[in-house]
């Protein structure tokens, strides 16, 4: 059955754990929706993950739209939100309003999520009046790095930590459906999300959240490198790959690829007669 807004509110109110991927081309959709993941979002991470930049904001519409599409094609069930990139929705809020509906029409999103508190509530409301849902996010929020100084915890101080339960509060009076809540600590997760009516999604936000959203890479072992704190690997994808790269090379260097079960085969006598013609077109070039 078709995850919806409802089916997260409803989740919430059931204590239903929501399960939330990311998710950047068809394939891996397909198999995430067939695992049964409630909900895909196809996040402004692929600048990092898919694209190679040092963070995500490079990431630009037409990138958001394209993966975004891809994703759609490959889901049946799964609840499928699309991140706004970095400047998007920030300057104004028409702005805002045209690009979530372009990942709507141009993506197939289900819903759209950005980043921010109080700051962008007047862009979630318009929005969320133009008929798509809004996920918001709050806390280490990654298209703010150069603001933050580095992907830092957030909230940690009586003051920051009240800031995020306030943004909370807003962005769901604005209208959100469900917030993300990312590197914060997890006591201050589990009190915003007693005090919301909306599902949170955590990263890095401790248990206390109605559902967890992870980078698929990183669950599964793709990543290279440094991974944060709060990532669990629950498969090593990459060794795998490796391997079987590795195979391959080694197998086709030395010809056991392919081997007589991945090959075509034809009538012997048509080989025979192709090859006696040209062997005869050859011997009357040689003549000449
Ligand atoms: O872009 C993304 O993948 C995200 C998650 C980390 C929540 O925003």
């Amino acid at each position: 059955m078709k995850n919806t807004v409802s089916t997260l509110l409803q989740q919430k109110q059931s204590g239903d754990k929501i399960t939330m991927l990311t998710a950047y081309d068809y394939t891996t959709a397909r198999i995430m929706d067939e695992c049964g993941v409630n909900t895909i979002l196809v996040g402004d991470s692929l600048g990092m993950v898919m694209l190679g930049y040092e963070n995500t904001l490079p990431v630009t519409m037409e990138d958001m739209i394209h993966h975004t599409a891809a994703v759609t094609r490959g889901v049946e069930n799964a609840f499928v939100v699309a991140d706004m990139p970095f400047m998007s929705y920030q300057v104004s809020v028409e702005d805002a309003v045209r690009n979530a509906g372009r990942l709507m029409k141009e993506g197939g999103a289900n819903a759209v999520k950005l980043e921010g508190g109080a700051e962008v509530c007047e862009q979630i409301a318009a929005i969320v009046n133009a008929s798509v849902p809004v996920v918001a996010h709050l806390g280490l929020t990654p298209q703010s790095v150069n603001a933050f100084g580095g992907f830092k915890v957030q909230g940690k101080s009586y003051e920051k930590a009240k800031k995020l339960v306030e943004d909370a509060l807003k962005i769901q009076e604005a209208g959100a459906c469900a917030v993300v809540l990312e590197g914060i600590p997890a006591k201050v997760a589990e009190l915003i999300t007693s005090k919301l009516f909306i599902p949170t999604i955590g990263i890095g936000a401790g248990s206390g959240c109605d559902g967890q959203v992870l980078v698929y890479q990183d669950m599964l072992g793709l990543t290279t490198g440094h991974t944060p704190k709060f990532v669990k690997q629950y498969a090593a994808l990459g060794e795998i790959m490796r391997q079987g790269i590795r195979d391959y090379i080694s197998e086709t260097k030395s010809g056991a690829f392919p081997a007589a079960e991945h090959t075509y085969t034809t009538d012997e006598s048509i080989v025979s007669r192709l090859t006696e013609e040209y062997d005869q077109n050859e011997n009357c070039h040689n003549d000449r």
